[in-house]
Order: C-alpha cells, then sequence, then structure tokens
C-alpha cells in the first residue's frame, strides 16, 4: 500500500520528533513542521540546525509553521490553518512538556493535555482525521501488575505530573477515536537512548543526565589526581537493585512507529515500543560505573541513610536527580506483544542490553563529554 505523503509534525525539534522528521524526509514525505522560535533563531533554522544532526540532509520537502500547541489553534495563522488542512493526510503529535516536577503541574498540563486538545482540534477538521500520537509507557504509573497496550486508566497513581498528564492526553485521544471523530494510533515508547550502532544521541534525557552528573562531579575530583585511572567515589544512590528500568534506541523507536503507521490494522491501536527484556538497576549501573572509570558508587535503600546520614555530594546528587530516583525504586512491566506482532518479521527489532550494548552508547555520550562539547 502507498504510504501517505503529506504529514503534519509537533515537536520536530525534540529528539523523537527530530528522529522521525528526517525519517520521513528520507522517506520522500513532505513534512510541515509546527515548530517555536528561540530568541536567536527563527523556528527554521531551529529545526534545520536540529534536524541536520538527526540526519536529515535535504529540506525542500520541509515546511515550517511556527506555532505553540499550547496556544487554541495551535498558535497558528488562519492561512496556515488552511494550508495544513488542505493537504494533509496524518498528524504525528511528539511535542510534549518533558518537566515533571510538582511545582510544575499547571505547565505541565497546559501543555500536554491542552496541547493534544488542540492537535485534536486540527485533526478532526482534515479529511483523513488520522492522528499518530507519541506517548510514553509509563503513563501505567505505579502499577505493579503488567500493563496491557490496550489498558490506560486502570486507577493507577502517578509518579509525577508528567505521567498523569500523558495519560490524560491518551484518554482524550481513546475518547476522540470512539467517538469517531478522529483516527488515531497510539505509540508508548519507554526510556528512549541513542541509535543502537553507533550508540549516538543528539538530545541528553533521562539516564544521560544521569551519567552527565557522575562525570561532572568526577571532573571536579580528576583535578586533584591527575594521576588516577580509577577514581574513588563513595557515593549512595538510593534505588532497588533487582527493579529494572526499560531502555529502547531511538532507531528502535522510529523504525517501530513507522512501520506501525503503514499497517491499514494499526487504526485504532495502541503499541508499547519498550524493550521486552528492561535492564535490571545492578546491572545498567555498574557497567555505566566502568566506563566512567569511577569505582564506589552503590545502590542503597532508605535503611542506609537512616544509618549513617547523607553525605554533601549525595543530597546535591539526590536533589538534582529527583525524579531519576523514582525510577530507580521500580517502574512497571509493560506487555509489548501488540508491538512485537505489528513488527514480526520486519527486521525491525529492540536489541537486548548486554554490556557491549551500555558500553556502546554509554561509551559514545563519555567521549561527546570529555571532547568538551
Ligand atoms: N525521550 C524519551 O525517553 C521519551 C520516552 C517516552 C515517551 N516520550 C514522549 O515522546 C515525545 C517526544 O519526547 P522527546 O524525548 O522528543 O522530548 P523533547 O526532546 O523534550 O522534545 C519535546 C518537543 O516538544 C516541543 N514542544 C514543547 N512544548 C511545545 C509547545 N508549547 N509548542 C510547540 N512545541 C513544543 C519542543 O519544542 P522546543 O524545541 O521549542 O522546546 C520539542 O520539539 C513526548 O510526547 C514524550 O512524552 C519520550
Amino acid at each position: 500500500m502507498p504510504h501517505p505523503k503529506n504529514v503534519f509534525v509537533t515537536g520536530a525539534t525534540g529528539f523523537i520528533g527530530s528522529h522521525l522528521t528526517a525519517r520521513l524526509l528520507q522517506d520522500g514525505y513532505h513534512v510541515k513542521a509546527l515548530v517555536r522560535r528561540s530568541k536567536t533563531a527563527s523556528a527554521r533554522e531551529r529545526v534545520e540546525t536540529i534536524l541536520g544532526a538527526a540526519g536529515a540532509a535535504r529540506f525542500e520537502n520541509l515546511r515550517v509553521l511556527e506555532g505553540d500547541i499550547s496556544l487554541p489553534h495551535l498558535g497558528l495563522s488562519d492561512a496556515a490553518r488552511a494550508e495544513i488542512t488542505s493537504c494533509t493526510e496524518e498528524v504525528w503529535h511528539c511535542a510534549a512538556s518533558l518537566s515533571f516536577g510538582p511545582q510544575n503541574r499547571a505547565e505541565i498540563f497546559r501543555m500536554n493535555v491542552d496541547g493534544t486538545r488542540h492537535v485534536l482540534d486540527l485533526v478532526k477538521q482534515l479529511p483523513g482525521r488520522r492522528l499518530h500520537h507519541v506517548s510514553t509507557a509509563y503513563i501505567a504509573g505505579n502499577r505493579s501488575d503488567l500493563a496491557l497496550e490496550t489498558e490506560i486508566d486502570v486507577g493507577q497513581s502517578f509518579k509525577n505530573p508528567y505521567e498523569e498528564s500523558k495519560c490524560r492526553s491518551e484518554i482524550m485521544i481513546a475518547g476522540a477515536h470512539q467517538a469517531d471523530a478522529i483516527r488515531a494510533s497510539v505509540y508508548r515508547p519507554s526510556i528512549v537512548i541513542g541509535d543502537s550502532k553507533s550508540g549516538r544521541v543528539t538530545h541528553f534525557h533521562g539516564v544521560y543526565a544521569f551519567i552527565r552528573a557522575l562525570w561532572t562531579a568526577l571532573e571536579r575530583l580528576r583535578r586533584h589526581t591527575p594521576h588516577l585511572d580509577f577514581i574513588k567515589l563513595p557515593l549512595r544512590v538510593l534505588g532497588v537493585e533487582n527493579q529494572t528500568l526499560n531502555f529502547v534506541p531511538i532507531d528502535y523507536v522510529v523504525d517501530g512507529m513507522v512501520e506501525i503507521s503503514r499497517r491499514t490494522d494499526s487504526n485504532g491501536g495502541t503499541y508499547h515500543l519498550s524493550n521486552p527484556v528492561p535492564t535490571e538497576n545492578r546491572f545498567w549501573l555498574p557497567n555505566i560505573c566502568r566506563i566512567l572509570h569511577v569505582e564506589g558508587i552503590q545502590l542503597v535503600g532508605h535503611g542506609s541513610f537512616l544509618k549513617s546520614p547523607m553525605t554533601k555530594l549525595e543530597s546535591l546528587f539526590q536533589k538534582q536527580m529527583a525524579f531519576y530516583y523514582q525510577y530507580l525504586q521500580g517502574e512497571p512491566r509493560f506487555d509489548c506483544r501488540g508491538a512485537l506482532e505489528a513488527l514480526n518479521n520486519t527486521g525491525i527489532e529492540c536489541p537486548r542490553v548486554t554490556v557491549e550494548f551500555i558500553s556502546k552508547m554509554a561509551g559514545w555520550y563519555v567521549n561527546f563529554l570529555n571532547a568538551g562539547a
């Protein structure tokens, strides 16, 4: 079946959206991208730079429209909306706020819930009313049972307003789909990391912020002990050794979403683009420490800090990493059978997180930091 050629994308300057847009352009799609300008660069300048880093080389099929998802009509002019509704076959909604702090709750909901509502308003105006929505597997919140792709709200509580807002936007999309106002597919990646072949990454969320915080602390120590290969850093990290984090490489997420989006039966489907085998904390943390040439970092429970209070460094680390620490206590388990079935025999597979895999991913980023980038 020929795939649609005219798409509207939000979030094209973000991690997932930039790789997705680069891929769509490479496949010959005509892409209209809703992008914000910055203080120093126009929307077009921004997106071309970021898409270049994500591998796009040609931009003649890219049309950039300045806008903001949090505004009614996405902040687009009437002319821009008419241009979109006249020829767009599909909308990819990748834009979101990835803030987590409870103090930013109103802002997070404005971006993720109101923003999705504004996107839905647009999708309803399109002849095909087709939406591809990028959600997150972590809408499962604090669930301890297996989270199914067919489930959204089962009464779970959430670790933070980000998860809750993403769940709310999925509920809204499911409602619109059931009312036959749109035709939607929902993709739920887990924790997205760099490219599976090169380890290269363009945006530094999640585990990369964790690596960076460690790297920065180590750099300071290395100034005083330049002769030491491995640094001893007694740092207790609040986390449970046999709990897991679920890592998926960006190429698996993008290839998977694009492949699934082209299946006629994906309309109405939700797909966990998660790793079938999540990684125990006691596996990835020591391997990252090995790449960073640091010893003495250990996962501990609350009891450890009751016995001996946090050091200054530990409390600084915990404060900076407050969000990530939530996930080191445990995460939900994601059933990804729908995604695996849809990708069966396509050659698109999620790689296992092995020692080599972590060395490639963390190694690429540490080299990047060492190069002073
Ligand atoms: N990264 C992950 O590990 C991960 C995992 C699971 C799910 N997801 C989901 O995947 C999607 C993309 O995430 P990401 O990692 O690519 O995030 P990201 O790198 O932070 O990118 C977010 C994108 O949204 C745009 N955006 C935010 N607020 C906007 C607004 N008001 N108007 C217009 N654009 C706005 C940003 O534009 P600016 O450049 O102008 O800020 C950026 O392009 C999100 O829906 C997220 O929930 C991400």
